[in-house]
């Protein structure tokens, strides 16, 4: 049975890219499946240890999950720092995982910068971190923007290693299962997970450069909307935000090494829940001069009910706690039965 898992770091301002890459998925997932949706605190100290309201900041987060419909009833909703078994299983996987797969990962060198020598050693440490977050759960579906595809792939490497290496103790203790993976049959603990990175809108992109992300960390504020812009901030990025001096294609080929005209349609199309080849339909011919007014309309009319709804929440922070604390509650007990298990394969004694 299909089991979901996705995380989100409470550092900085939750942007257009964090919405449409992650939390408007997580919402639609929930129709069909059992989900899991974590604030990942732990995660948060890896590249600053100390933060000024990171309270504030793990709080705002859990909001902009309830406020974009998240239903924390059905689903799991927590702060990653409540379960302790996720930080146990990485530590497990700590020594599953090898130092050289940590140093291929493009994210670490990003972040590591020229100083590696400099990093914390929980900035390396961190995908394994990440891969024990989903498979704490053995989930098996994990809904991501496109940055964090290397991280799942390494994910799949920790569980396959793990499976090979304990394949004994897996069939002596029983608690395992028989899989496919790919074309081949495997008896294994943990699942591989698959990323869930389709839609029209998997990398969002800089306002300002068509060719570099949508981040939490680019200077420019232009560069980004924000989920707490308000309607005028929004319109005002929209309309500054780069193009080239052509209309809109009829056709997605047109699209091609245009990055920032294909960034705006994929906007506009994971907005709508339309594809981009429908958006261009209604939209091809027309100048940006049109076409930018109506994503700006489009863009108000999802984002700031849920501004509005996040700053509600946020008024009184009783809500969002007690949200937070059974979510922590669930999620514990769910984790402590896959740790158990674990500790048998190991052969920790308890
Ligand atoms: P984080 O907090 O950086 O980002 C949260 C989610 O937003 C997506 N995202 C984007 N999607 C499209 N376009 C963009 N410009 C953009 N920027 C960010 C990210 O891909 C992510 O899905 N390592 C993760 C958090 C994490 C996690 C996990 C995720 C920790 N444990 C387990 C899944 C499963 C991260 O730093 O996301």
């Amino acid at each position: 049975k299909p089991l979901v898992f996705s995380g989100v770091q409470p550092t900085g301002n939750l942007h257009l890219g964090n919405y449409l890459g992650a939390i408007r998925k997580f919402v639609a997932l929930q129709e069909n499946n059992d989900c899991i949706y974590c604030v990942v605190d732990l995660h948060a100290i890896t590249a600053q240890l100390v933060h000024d309201d990171l309270r504030g900041q793990i709080r705002s987060i859990a909001a902009a999950f309830i406020a974009s419909g998240i239903d924390p009833k059905k689903h799991i909703v927590f702060n990653q720092s409540a379960v302790p078994q996720h930080a146990e299983l990485a530590w497990i996987f700590n020594c599953v995982a090898r130092i050289g797969w940590m140093n291929r990962m493009t994210q670490f060198k990003d972040k590591a910068g020229k100083d590696r020598e400099n990093a914390s050693l929980g900035l390396l440490a961190y995908p394994s971190l990440m891969a024990a977050d989903i498979l704490v759960y053995r989930a098996t579906h994990v809904p991501v923007g496109d940055d964090q595809k290397q991280h799942l792939e390494l994910a799949r490497d920790i569980a396959q290693k793990f499976n090979i290496d304990f394949q004994e103790k897996i069939r002596a203790t029983g608690t395992g299962v028989d899989m496919v993976v790919g074309e081949e049959k495997i008896h294994g603990y943990f699942p591989l997970v698959e990323p869930l990175i389709d839609g029209p809108a998997p990398r969002v992109m800089s306002l300002r450069d068509g060719t570099k992300k949508m981040s939490k960390s680019d200077p420019s504020d232009l560069s980004r909307i924000n989920l707490m812009d308000d309607a005028d901030d929004i319109a005002r990025k929209i309309r500054k935000a780069k193009t080239d001096p052509e209309g809109l294609p009829g056709e997605i080929e047109g699209l091609k090494d245009r990055p920032e005209a294909d960034n705006l349609v994929g906007i506009y199309a994971a907005l709508a829940d339309r594809t981009k080849a429908d958006v261009l339909a209604e939209f091809g011919g027309q100048q940006f001069s049109v076409f930018k007014p109506a994503l700006a309309d489009l863009a108000v009319h999802v984002l700031s009910p849920i501004s509005g709804e996040m700053r509600r929440l946020l008024d009184d922070t009783s809500h969002i706690d007690a949200i937070l604390r059974d979510g922590g509650e669930r999620a514990r007990a769910r984790a402590g039965k896959v740790m158990a298990d674990v500790f048998d394969i190991v052969g920790f004694l308890r």
